[in-house]
């Protein structure tokens, strides 16, 4: 039985729609794909999946470029394909959150044909952010914000009478233009996309880009990259478009709509702010239940900035009473299995292609396990990416010609993008695209390295990462770990130790073996440990 605060030591796992399971073959997965695989997510024990966007929507951001909130796109299935995932995943004893993206909509959307087609002032134009240009003619763009994605960040119109017109802004991609939160028929309509989905009986919603809702009112002029998807933090004021004040009272409304309903519906905020005291913000009691840890997914690999992230994580969030959350990979960061292959302490890259430097796989996979043992015992609720469970590194790879992502394009392709961590995850080593789907075909180009890492070359298998997950999340409900309080050990400054309740879970950073205190039962090791029981470099044990 589930309680209405399941969450607060939930693991989570994130289902690309695009890339679970393709059940008609046409190489992009969909619903019925994913509802025939929800027995693999029960046996593996996570306890809730979310899903990206399956909206309607011309794909021009995988999804995340919505033109109708309150259907299914065919590429997908229908809405009664996901009335029935819903009721199959309930069934299993799994919950279901779904992708809100209310920053933008597409510009397929209804609204913004309407609002092209209205007068700069009218009511159609003023639910998106409208302006005129700068300059003579207003040929400048109303400011100097650039597009996440790269470019800059407004587009200019033509107006019905054939002139040049005014401009809209998008963060994103030109076809993700913003919406006005100062709009009143706005705030309605979410509230209204909220009731339609609860009603029909999701547990909750991730919230894309909850930091992004309000703009600073004058939409000042900003001279530093506009990185969401990069490096946290920046030197210099904060930006005026990211965690404006306003945000707060949208994610209040909604709080009090979900509570009308029952079972425990949460909000999940991405959220890129910094610091933790900042994001705390989103937590706190009349607000989300939770909001990505991305801070903790950018800490390197070692003892002493993991221990200070673990800490400053769990203490920010105490002090408004939240969950805390753990994320190592996602479907717009590079996998964890390949990010952690790289020299420690070297930045985030943003995508890696042929000519790139390429990680140390094992190494990368090896660290992999150890962090996501590490993870899985902290207090909050985890989230887990699919294929993470496989062992599945980033495909770096991908030949640019088959490249999706709108940031390769708009940056000119200075940017790799997101594509190597979304390429459809394989099944069977020897089925047509690896089990994925019927047929061969993939909307993203599969690495022949994926026959290794198929679930079925590692369903009981001893010692496979599949079976490590499974292990581990079985302890860790056993041991109830997402609900345990943590306390430091003393250790080698190159060793991490914690226990978490009464399991010990250390991880050694250093190159020579470290000691398991004597006496002490191992439940489980994210590698095998030296022949007189010591923990090697790069692995973690959880002990009683
Ligand atoms: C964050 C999503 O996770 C990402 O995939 C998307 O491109 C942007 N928001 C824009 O919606």
């Amino acid at each position: 039985m589930h309680s209405d605060a399941w969450w607060r030591d939930a693991v989570i796992y994130q289902i690309y729609p695009r890339s679970f399971a393709d059940g008609d073959g046409d190489g992009v997965g969909d619903l019925p794909g994913i509802e025939a695989r929800l027995t693999f997510l029960r046996d593996l024990g996570v306890d809730a999946v979310w899903l990206s966007p399956f909206y309607p929507s011309p794909q021009a951001d995988a999804g995340y470029d919505v033109s109708d909130y309150r259907s299914v796109d065919p590429l997908f299935g229908t809405l009664p394909d996901a009335d029935h995932l819903i009721a199959t995943a309930h069934g299993l004893g799994l919950k279901v959150i779904l992708d809100l993206v209310p920053n933008h909509t597409s510009s397929a959307h209804a609204w913004f044909s309407e609002a092209l087609g209205s007068p700069p002032g009218s009511r159609a134009r003023d639910r998106y952010l409208f302006r005129d240009g700068r300059g003579p003619g207003g040929d400048e763009p109303p400011n100097s914000w650039r597009s996440v994605f790269g470019g800059p960040a407004w587009e200019r119109v033509t107006e019905a009478d054939g002139t040049p017109g005014q401009w809209y802004l998008h963060l994103f991609d030109v076809s993700q233009p913003d919406l006005n939160w100062a709009n009143a028929d706005v705030r309605a309509e979410f509230v209204s996309v909220l009731r339609f989905w609860l009603d029909r009986g999701v547990d909750g919603f991730r919230v894309d880009v909850a930091h992004g809702l309000i703009k600073e009112a004058t939409l000042a002029d900003w001279h530093y990259p506009s990185a969401i998807l990069g490096e946290l933090g920046h030197e210099g004021p904060p930006p005026p478009m990211w965690d404006q004040d306003g945000v707060h009272e949208i994610y209040q409304q909604w709080r009090a709509v979900l509570d009308t309903y029952p079972g425990g519906r949460i909000l999940v905020a991405e959220a890129w702010v910094q610091p933790v005291e900042r994001l705390a913000r989103y937590v706190r009691p009349d607000e989300m239940h939770q909001a990505f840890n991305f801070e903790y997914l950018d800490t390197p690999w070692a003892a002493d900035p993991l221990r200070k992230v673990i800490d400053t994580s769990l203490a920010a969030n105490d002090t408004v009473g939240a969950a805390t959350t753990w994320v190592l990979s996602n479907h717009d960061v590079v996998r964890h299995a390949t990010r952690l292959g790289y020299p420690v302490g070297e930045g985030r890259r943003r995508g890696i292609g042929i000519g790139d430097p390429q990680p140390d796989t094992a190494l990368g996979l090896r660290r992999a396990r150890a962090a996501t043992l590490q993870m899985l015992a902290l207090r909050g609720s985890s989230y887990l990416y699919q294929g993470e469970e496989l062992g599945l590194p980033e495909a770096t790879e991908i030949p640019d010609e088959y490249r999706q992502d709108p940031a390769w394009f708009r940056s000119g392709h200075a940017e790799r993008g997101r594509d190597g961590c979304r390429v459809p995850i394989p099944w069977e080593a020897d089925a047509p695209s690896y089990g994925f789907g019927p047929s061969d075909a993939s909307w993203l180009p599969q690495p022949p390295v994926w026959a290794e890492y198929a679930l079925d070359r590692q369903r009981g298998v001893a010692g496979s990462t599949y079976e490590l997950y499974r292990a581990a999340l079985r302890l860790r409900r056993e041991h109830r770990l997402g609900a345990a309080e943590l306390t430091w050990e003393e250790t080698p400054a190159d060793v991490l130790a914690f226990r978490s309740g009464h399991v010990l879970v250390l991880t050694n950073f250093g190159s020579g073996p470290a000691d398991l205190p004597p006496g002490v039962t191992v439940l489980l090791e994210s590698g095998p440990l030296t022949d007189d029981g010591r923990v090697p470099q790069d692995v973690t044990v959880w002990a009683m």
